[in-house]
């Protein structure tokens, strides 16, 4: 990582207050993390539409997606994995210094990654978002069929399968999806960011 000694930080003239006071939102960054096919971008797209629809501004960073671009050269090895997090936990600071309220859905299975994200943000700006939902259920679901993959021995390190996942401990807001529908969870979400006045209880949605 070169970060060389002839580079200073630039002070920009429009302050990140300045910037959410013109959106009327607390900018901030909903990181979902769970297994695959646990329903992280499912309800994380959710979310996002609702919170479009009462007029915040928002964008969402997705796992697949960006790792079609951004991340194209990152595999799925440890080493990779860390990198991606760091990656995309700086794309995500731009983004809340921008005034936005972001999501990102990323599998993030090191605790440490997540509280290296975490670190990166000011206190009560990062909502840790556990979708929790059972390996067995995420199995039987499949959407692509990488978990069949995974235990064919067709691809390794799968997360859950021969690759660790570190259950999150403090999350924000813990999802038990087995027991709630998509819009219940976005829901629970879309209540968190109104009790912490992050966006107006009187905007619609
Ligand atoms: S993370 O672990 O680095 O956070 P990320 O969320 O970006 O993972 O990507 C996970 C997605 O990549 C999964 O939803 C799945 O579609 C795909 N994928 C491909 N190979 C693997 C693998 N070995 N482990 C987990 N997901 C994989």
């Amino acid at each position: 990582m070169m970060k060389t000694e002839n580079t200073v930080w630039h002070q920009q003239h429009i302050s990140k207050t300045q910037r959410s006071q013109q959106k009327q939102q607390r900018p901030c960054l909903l990181w979902f993390t769970g297994l695959s096919g646990s329903g992280k971008s499912t309800i994380a797209n959710a979310v996002d539409a609702l919170l479009f629809a009462r007029g915040c501004h928002t964008y969402l960073l997705d796992g697949d997606n960006v790792r079609h671009g951004l991340n194209g050269d990152l595999g799925f090895s440890d080493a990779a994995r860390i990198e991606n997090i760091r990656r995309i936990s700086e794309v995500s600071k731009l983004f809340v210094d921008a005034g936005l309220i972001v999501s990102t859905a990323f599998i993030s299975p090191f605790a440490s990654d997540r509280t290296m994200a975490r670190s990166k943000l000011q206190q009560g700006e990062f909502i840790e978002v556990f979708v929790d939902t059972p390996i067995e259920i995420c199995e039987q679901r499949d959407p692509k069929g990488l978990y069949k993959k995974a235990r064919n021995g067709e691809i390794t390190d799968f997360t859950g399968i021969d690759s660790t996942y570190d259950v999150p401990k403090n999350a924000e807001i813990h999802l038990h999806t087995a027991n709630l529908s998509v819009e219940q969870c976005a829901q629970q979400i879309i209540d968190y960011l109104v009790q912490h006045d992050f966006i107006n209880a009187n905007k619609q949605g």
